[in-house]
């Protein structure tokens, strides 16, 4: 697991406001979901701030997902997940890609996600993933049945 600069998020969210998400009960915050746009398969920095985003976008880059641990084992992640999914589509991205560190590749593959290549600079076991074009008009409670 990384632990990167606040800036590191605070930029995403500058650039792109309206692709990340926080799921929250009682004004507890139980979970969050970073994601932006992004071009090609080459993943973004780690634990750098990004000065703006690529032109030519064509892929949604899921950067960071995180449940609390009191609140995991109750489907606060899908909920996540679906509403980023469905963001995605509906800006009209292309291609899902994603980088799978510290044992989430299984996490992933059940939503359809399947590995394309490593990612070293992200760690020894990291693998870029990403969702198969035809998958991208499927719904997300279809994609994980
Ligand atoms: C992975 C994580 C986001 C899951 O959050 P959660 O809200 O507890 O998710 P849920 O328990 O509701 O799980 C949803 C589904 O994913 C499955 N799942 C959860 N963690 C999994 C894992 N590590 N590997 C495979 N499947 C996993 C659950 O079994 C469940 O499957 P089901 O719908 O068939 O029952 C959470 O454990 C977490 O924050 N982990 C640390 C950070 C991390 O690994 N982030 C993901 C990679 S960036």
């Amino acid at each position: 697991m990384f632990h990167e600069p606040v800036e590191t998020f605070a930029a995403r969210l500058r650039l792109s406001p309206g692709s990340s998400w926080v799921a929250e009960a009682g004004g507890q915050v139980l979970g969050y979901f970073f994601t932006h746009p992004w071009a090609g398969e080459t993943p973004p920095p780690l634990g750098r701030a990004l000065q703006q985003l690529p032109a030519n976008q064509d892929t949604h880059f899921l950067h960071d997902l995180a449940v609390h641990p009191q609140a995991r084992g109750r489907g606060v992640a899908p909920r996540l997940v679906e509403a980023a999914l469905d963001w995605g589509r509906q800006r009209g991205l292309k291609f899902t890609r994603l980088v799978a560190v510290a044992g989430a590749a299984p996490f992933w593959r059940k939503w359809g996600f399947k590995p394309v290549a490593t990612a070293p600079a992200y760690g020894d076991d990291a693998a870029l993933m990403a969702l198969p074009v035809e998958s991208q008009r499927i719904t997300t409670s279809q994609t994980a049945a």
